[in-house]
């Protein structure tokens, strides 16, 4: 971990995904808005892939997890007995000189002094508390009666549903509850890219337990989260586990983890791990008069469960499976003379496009036939990129950025016309090693099935 804060990698990485329609800043052509993104059509596919694969893993693997999906426009009560009308602010600070608004750890230090990160100017106003959730308001009227907040985080909705959940699910504890959507913080600062942003997706699990099953769950937690990025293809020596301090913690946790992730402008969190005690629902219960309780049948005992929270970034995880799959390295061109290429080195199982079909020549109206029928073929198994556009090295390298694992090649030989056992055969060429093999089109849907599982 910790490699130097590397700019230039992370220029690079911002350039392409721009280029290549993977992430755009929002409402560019009108100068852009500050904190959201667009994704384009690569990047949604690779969202899509991602918060596909979390929900498989997290929900229709397991026995014990069901899913929801909650609304984005959160009654006042919910927040504030959950804390968040109250205390979900961030200290900040402004400079006189330049006028920019910073977050109080924002600030650089030189000789014990603070000093504005942007102007190096000391005229600092002192810190005050910043309430990061968006408010709005319901109906016709903007009155203070009829006040909303755009969700800050998807975790309350859970809490909130949990007796609902409960009953029509009948699962016994320990169980959860998983949800993946949008949620919005007013950051003061939005930052590196997609990482701080102010609007965001969340993938998070409450996973409900007896008291004394919390600290062990926390865990269970850690370890299969660190499996599931790792069999999404971030590199394991990128992950850290940080376990955060009892003065950085949440008053009400008995431990928490963050799994950080290595990025070129330093280590940084992509997902919170936290044993949250009862602390929220007894919180909802107490302040909506209704029993939040569970009932032991076996124990014949009531209580207010526990409760162990995984909750990850889907924002964060795409940016990071970006800058991990992202690589610089020597390709042979059309003639065999090297030249450097861009790779993305994306998982197969994520990547936005998983095999892309190309004919030798586009002239040639047996060759162009035959690739389509083989897009036929896999296109309601996954999904393929037809292009006949250019010379066969640089249809390569366009797919090699994109990060498509696997490309498809109808050639002569296909046609037979050089010798007919290789009749209806095709190249397979695999992205990171670039190596070719010549396989049968009969075999081709499982081959590439069993290596983009
Ligand atoms: N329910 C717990 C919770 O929301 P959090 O640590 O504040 O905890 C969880 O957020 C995850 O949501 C973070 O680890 C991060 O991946 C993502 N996240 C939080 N704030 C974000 C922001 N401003 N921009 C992008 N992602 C953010």
């Amino acid at each position: 971990m910790s490699t130097p804060i590397d700019t230039q990698r992370m220029e690079k990485i911002v350039s392409l995904c721009k280029r290549r329609g993977f992430i755009f800043q929002s409402s560019e052509i009108y100068g852009g808005l500050n904190g959201a993104w667009d994704y384009g059509p690569l990047g949604v596919e690779l969202k899509r892939n991602l918060k596909n694969y979390w929900w498989r893993v997290m929900v229709h693997e397991r026995d014990d997890v069901v899913g929801m999906d909650g609304a984005i426009l959160t009654h006042p009560a919910v927040l504030k007995a959950s804390g968040h009308v109250e205390g979900f602010s961030d200290p900040m600070i402004d400079c006189r000189t330049c006028k920019a608004h910073l977050r109080a750890d924002q600030l650089v230090e030189k000789k014990g002094v603070k000093q504005c990160p942007n102007c190096g100017s000391k005229d600092l106003t002192e810190a005050r508390q910043f309430n990061l959730m968006f408010e709005t308001h319901v109906g016709a009227a903007a009155e203070e009666s009829s006040v909303a907040y755009l969700r800050p985080e998807t975790a309350q909705s859970i809490f909130v549903q949990f007796k609902n959940i409960l009953e029509v699910s009948r699962k016994k504890l320990p169980f959860g509850i998983a949800q993946i959507g949008k949620a919005f913080r007013n950051e003061i600062n939005p930052r590196n890219f997609t990482f701080r942003s102010r609007e965001f997706e969340q993938m998070e699990v409450e996973y409900f337990c007896r008291p004394e099953q919390g600290m062990e769950l926390l865990e269970y937690w850690k370890e299969e989260r660190l499996k599931f990025y790792e069999n999404i293809g971030i590199s394991r020596e990128r992950l850290n586990v940080k376990t955060v301090s009892d003065k950085e913690r949440a008053f009400y946790s008995r431990g928490t983890y963050d799994i950080e992730y290595d990025f070129p402008f330093g280590p940084q969190e992509l997902e919170g791990i936290a044993y949250r005690t009862a602390y929220d629902l007894k919180q909802h219960q107490d302040a909506s008069g209704k029993s939040l309780e569970y009932f032991d049948d076996e124990k014949k005992e009531r209580f207010i469960p526990h409760v162990v929270e995984p909750s990850a970034g889907v924002d964060r995880t795409i940016l990071a499976l970006i800058c991990d799959a992202f690589a610089e390295d020597q390709a042979p061109d059309d003639k065999g003379k090297m030249e450097s290429r861009i790779v993305l080195r994306l998982h197969p199982r994520i990547a936005p496009i998983k095999c892309a079909v190309f004919p030798l020549l586009k002239n040639k109206e047996r060759l162009v036939a035959k690739a389509k029928e083989i897009v036929d073929l896999l296109r309601p198994h996954m999904f393929v990129f037809y292009d006949e556009s250019g010379a066969i090295g640089r249809r390569y390298r366009r797919q090699d950025e994109i990060g498509t694992p696997f490309g498809v090649t109808v050639d002569f030989e296909t046609l037979g016309e050089k010798d007919s056992k290789a009749r209806d055969t095709v190249t397979l060429r695999e992205r990171d090693s670039m190596k070719q093999e010549r396989v049968g089109i009969s075999d081709l849907l499982q081959l590439l099935s069993m290596r983009i599982a």
